[in-house]
C-alpha cells in the first residue's frame, strides 16, 4: 500500500478592497448579481461574475424552484449563460459572493462540488485556467489560479 498526497493551495486577501481594482470591480459586479438571486427558499443569495476574454462581463445568481432540485446555482446560470451567448469565448475571471438573509456570512464560501465539477468542464474545454476568487458577504477573499485547487482528482473527458 502506498499513499497519494494532493495538495492544493489558495491565495488569501484579507479583504475586498485588497484585491486588484479591475477584481475589485468584478467583485462588485457579483454583489450586484447577488442582488437578483431567487432564493424564497434558502433566503441564501450567491452572486456570480464572470470576465470573458472578449471583454464581456457576465453575470448570474442562484435561482430556486419549489421543486427543489429544479433550481439552479448561481455559479452555473453564469458559466452555462456564458457558454450560451458567447461559445467561442474563454472564461479568465469568476468572482463569487454568497450572503444570508438570516445571518452574515464572513467566511469565503466555495462553489458547490455541482458548480465545480460544471466549471471544470469549461476550463478543460478552453484549455485556459480560469482564475477564482470568492468570499462571503463580507471579510476574506480566496483567490485560486485554477478550478483544479477546488477540485483535485476531477473526473474529466479523458476518463471517457
Ligand atoms: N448555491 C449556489 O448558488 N452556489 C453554490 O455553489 C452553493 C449553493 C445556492 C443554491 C441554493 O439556491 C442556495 O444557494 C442554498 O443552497
Amino acid at each position: 500500500m502506498k499513499t497519494i498526497a494532493i495538495t492544493t493551495e489558495f491565495n488569501v486577501f484579507d479583504a475586498p478592497t485588497d484585491l486588484p481594482a479591475p477584481v475589485q470591480e468584478l467583485m462588485g459586479k457579483a454583489v450586484e448579481a447577488r442582488k437578483n438571486a431567487y432564493a424564497p427558499y434558502s433566503q441564501f443569495r450567491v452572486g456570480v461574475a464572470l470576465l470573458l476574454d472578449n471583454g464581456e462581463i457576465i453575470t448570474g445568481s442562484n435561482q430556486e424552484n419549489a421543486a427543489y432540485p429544479s433550481g439552479l446555482c448561481a455559479e452555473r446560470v453564469a458559466i452555462f449563460y456564458a457558454g450560451a451567448k458567447y461559445p467561442q469565448a474563454k472564461i479568465m475571471q469568476m468572482a463569487i459572493t454568497a450572503a444570508s438573509d438570516t445571518n452574515q456570512t464572513t467566511a469565503p464560501i466555495p462553489p458547490c462540488g455541482s458548480c465545480r465539477q460544471s466549471i471544470a468542464e469549461y476550463e478543460i474545454k478552453q484549455e485556459v485556467p480560469i482564475e477564482i476568487y470568492f468570499m462571503g458577504e463580507i471579510g476574506a477573499v480566496y483567490q485560486s489560479d485554477s478550478l483544479k485547487n477546488l477540485l483535485p482528482f476531477m473526473f474529466d473527458k479523458k476518463f471517457l
